[in-house]
This record gives C-alpha cells, structure tokens and sequence, in this order.
C-alpha cells in the first residue's frame, strides 16, 4: 500500500470555517489523505480563507507567496485556496498567484475530490458554483472517529440581509436552513463520537426554519430536539440577528438546562442614522428593549456583541452613542472592528471616515469593552459554575475548560479528564482566565 497523502489546512475567519475544513478533511480522506501540522509535509496546502475586511484577505495572497519555494522543490504539490475569498474572487486568484491549482467556493466543497483529482492530472480546477445538491449530505464524515467534547455543526448558511458594509451575502449566498432530521443525525452522531457540547452555526442562526415533521421548525424547536439527546450536555448557537430574536428562542434560554447562558448578539453601532445607513433595520432602542426581554427571560445571561467603527459618515456624536449603547447593556465580551471598506458593497462608496479619526474612535472603544469584560469575567469570582474540560493544562494536575458562560477556567483535578463536566468553585480572575476549585 503506497503511503498516505497529506493535506495541511490553514483556517481564517469565522466559526464556520472551521467547521467546512473539518469537513474538506474529510471529503479528502476519502483520497487517501490525512492531516498534517506542517506545510513542509504536505501534498496538498488547503487555505480557508475570509472575505470581510481588506486584511484578512490580503493575508491569502502573501501567505501563498511564502509556498513558492516549497513547490519549486516539491513539483507535486498541490495549491489550494478555499472559503470566502475563493467565492468572490475565483479565478483572479490563479491570474494574481499562478501557483494555485485549485479554488473552490464554500458551496462546492463536496465536489473537491473530484477537483483534486483533475489537479493530480496537471490541470488547474475552479469551481464556485451554487450547486442545487445538498453539500451537507454528501459530506457525510467517513469513518467514526473520536472526537473532542466541543464541536461546531451548521444548521443555517447565508445572509439576506444585506448590511451595507458585508461581504458575506455575496461569499455565502442566500440563506439556507438544513432540514432538521440531518441536523439531528449529526448531531447524534457527533454524541456517540464523544462530543458533549454542540455549538450550532448560521450567519444568522436565529433565522433558521429548516424542514421539520410538521413544517419549518424554528431554532428554538430545533434546540429542544438537540435537548433530547443523551450525553449532549451543553447547546449553544452563534450568530444571531437582533431582528430574528423569537419569542420562543428567547423563552428557551429561561427554560432549557442545556443552553447556554451565553448569547452572541451583534449590534454594530449606537447611532441611528448610521445603523439605518448600515442597512440594519433595528434602531439602538429596539436593541436595548430587545436585550432587557432576553435578560427579564434569563437574568445572568452573558452578551457578547460585534462593532464597526468608522463606518462612512459616523460622526463623533454617533460614535459616542455607541459608547452610550455599550454603557447600557454591558458586554461580557466583545468583537470591534475599524470599518474595511469592501469592493462592491454600498457602503463602499459613502464618504469615509480618516483612518486615523477611525482608529483612534476604536481605542476607546476597544478601553470601554475591555473593561466591561474584565469586570463581567471579575464578577465570576465566588460563583460555582459547570466546567467542561477540553484539555490538560500546563501544571500537573490542571485541567482546563470553559464555563456555562465561555470563560476559560484552569482547575487543579488531578483525577479529572477531558470531556468531564465539573462543578467548579471560582476563587480568582486572571487576565484572560478564571481559577476554579472542584466542589465535592
Ligand atoms: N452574521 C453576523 C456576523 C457577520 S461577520 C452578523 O450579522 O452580525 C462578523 C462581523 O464582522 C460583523 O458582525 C461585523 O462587526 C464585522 N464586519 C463585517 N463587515 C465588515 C467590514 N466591512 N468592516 C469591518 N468589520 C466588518
Ligand atoms: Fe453580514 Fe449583516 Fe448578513 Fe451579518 S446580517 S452576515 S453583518 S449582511
Ligand atoms: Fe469570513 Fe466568510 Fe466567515 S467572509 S467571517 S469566512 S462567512
């Protein structure tokens, strides 16, 4: 038997990136690949890669620049460039770096075996269609391989809403939610692979309506299903819009053990007229009538949000409402970005703000959120809380895992492994984790 190829896979961007190269690894283990850590071993270098601001997409381009010696001495090496920059850019990748013998759009993933093998034939391959076949079923993972306690699994993928200064309407397409039966059989699946906390993915999750027995099924039914599943200890989802927070999601979180007091809710900005100009169809109010309804449903819930400042047009005034919105809901963490401007998107062509206006907006912004956290992190301390272990620590003895809320919690168990869910008594806040001691 000749020796297994090997694929390194470097993921950029969002959750769901990772989520497809676990996926890509698969569909190409189905090759005779397996994984490697290093790209000096590969037969194949995959790049997952993201669209949403300028840097991270420059990033593809001088990182592939860096394989040129590696396939001057390895001839067969085969050059990747998947995910979000793939989609908007296609073939303009192989014109800008001839070095790339295949790029492939998030939706086509399922047809990468079969481009693998036209590259092996010393063609190049391309391919960023919206097929009409369900990527999802014919991913299928192969063999039952363990895994670790957390795992991501889509449910929803797309956007239609369109915010002025967003790429991923483009990069992802129009929203599709999977059919509930397939969401549930991967999520069983993932259980008896050891799994005990599933984090369900969308660009906007909460829009989610996928087929059901009885018709579309809203995410709230969806959780309550996952809710049935034994061994599945912890259910969270990312990301949410302010628009699709339903009644009946937001009731959950009062009323389901298993999800999690912990919700990614983005905003963006504090200022009216540059949420309107943003395309985002809630105003600073209805946002904050919106988290006081989350809260009334489940008090100690942790939000997290996403910012752009320096969006085209934001005026001092408007900057300062956000740090107003940010004071009023207090984040326990926090996501906040200089507006990139992004070809092809409306916002691109408002007037924009100086960068040095912009960064020096996001400094005081990044000061207000990192002091929430700390304060919201600090505010642990006392509390007993579930932790599940995801991995030794560095001390002998120490296990480290996240709390209920997403915190990083280090514990002395020496007799502890990972995947255990722990009772934990936190007794210190560090800079970016939580001490805890096992109760009992
Ligand atoms: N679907 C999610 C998140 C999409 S992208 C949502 O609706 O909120 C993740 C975050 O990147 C966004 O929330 C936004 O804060 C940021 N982002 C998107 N486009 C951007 C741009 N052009 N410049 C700066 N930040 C951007
Ligand atoms: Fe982008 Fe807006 Fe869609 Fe989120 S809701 S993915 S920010 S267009
Ligand atoms: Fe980036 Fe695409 Fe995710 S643009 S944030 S990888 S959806």
């Amino acid at each position: 038997m000749s020796a297994p190829k090997k694929l390194f896979i470097k993921t950029y961007g969002c959750q769901m990136n990772v989520y497809d190269s676990e996926r890509m690894a698969e569909a190409l283990g189905g090759q005779g690949y397996v994984e490697t850590k290093s790209a000096e071993d590969a037969d194949m270098i995959l790049l997952n890669t993201c669209h949403i601001r300028e840097k991270a997409a420059e990033k593809v381009y001088s990182e592939l620049g860096r394989f040129k010696g590696l396939k001057a001495e390895k001839p067969d090496l085969k050059i990747g460039v998947a995910g979000c920059v793939a989609q908007a850019e296609g073939e303009e990748i192989m014109r800008r770096q001839p070095l790339v013998d295949l790029v492939v759009g998030p939706q086509s993933y399922h047809r990468l075996p079969e481009m693998e093998a036209k590259t092996r034939e010393g063609e190049k391959a391309l391919d960023t269609d919206f097929p009409e076949e369900d990527k999802f079923e014919k991913l299928k993972s192969r063999p039952k391989a363990k895994r670790g306690p957390t795992a991501f699994l889509t449910v929803q993928e797309g956007c239609d809403k369109f915010c002025a200064f967003c790429v991923v309407p483009y990069t992802r397409g129009a929203e599709v939610s999977r059919p509930a039966d397939r969401i549930l059989r991967e999520a069983n699946d993932l259980v008896e692979r050891g799994v005990r906390e599933i984090t369900l993915l969308g660009q906007n999750v909460n829009a989610y309506h996928g087929a059901g027995p009885a018709g579309d099924m809203t995410l709230a039914q969806l959780i309550w299903e996952l809710d049935k599943i034994d061994g599945l200890e912890r259910i969270r989802f990312t990301t949410s819009h302010p628009n699709d927070m339903q009644d009946d999601l937001i009731e959950a979180h009062g009323t389901c053990a298993k999800l999690m007091p912990y919700l990614h809710l983005p905003v963006q900005a504090g200022s009216d007229k540059i949420l309107k100009r943003m395309n985002r169809s809630h105003t600073a109010e209805s946002y904050l009538r919106l988290i006081e309804r989350i809260r009334a449903a489940r008090a100690d819930i942790l939000i997290s949000g996403d910012f752009i400042v320096g969006f085209p047009e934001e005026t001092e005034e408007d900057f300062q409402a956000t740090l107003d919105l940010i004071e009023e809901v207090k984040y326990g963490t926090a996501y906040s970005f200089k507006y990139s401007t992004r070809p092809g998107t409306p916002a691109a062509e408002r007037p924009q703000v100086p960068a040095a206006e912009a960064d020096e907006r996001l400094q005081r912004l990044q000061a207000l959120l990192t002091r929430q956290q700390r304060e919201v992190q600090d505010s642990m301390v006392g509390r007993e809380l579930g932790v599940l272990f995801e991995k030794p620590g560095r001390f002998e003895g120490q296990m480290v895992g996240k709390s209920d809320y997403l915190h990083a919690v280090h514990v002395q168990a020496p007799t502890s492994q990972v995947g255990d869910l722990a009772r934990v008594r936190i007794v210190s806040s560090g800079p970016n984790s939580l001490a805890g001691e096992l109760i009992g």
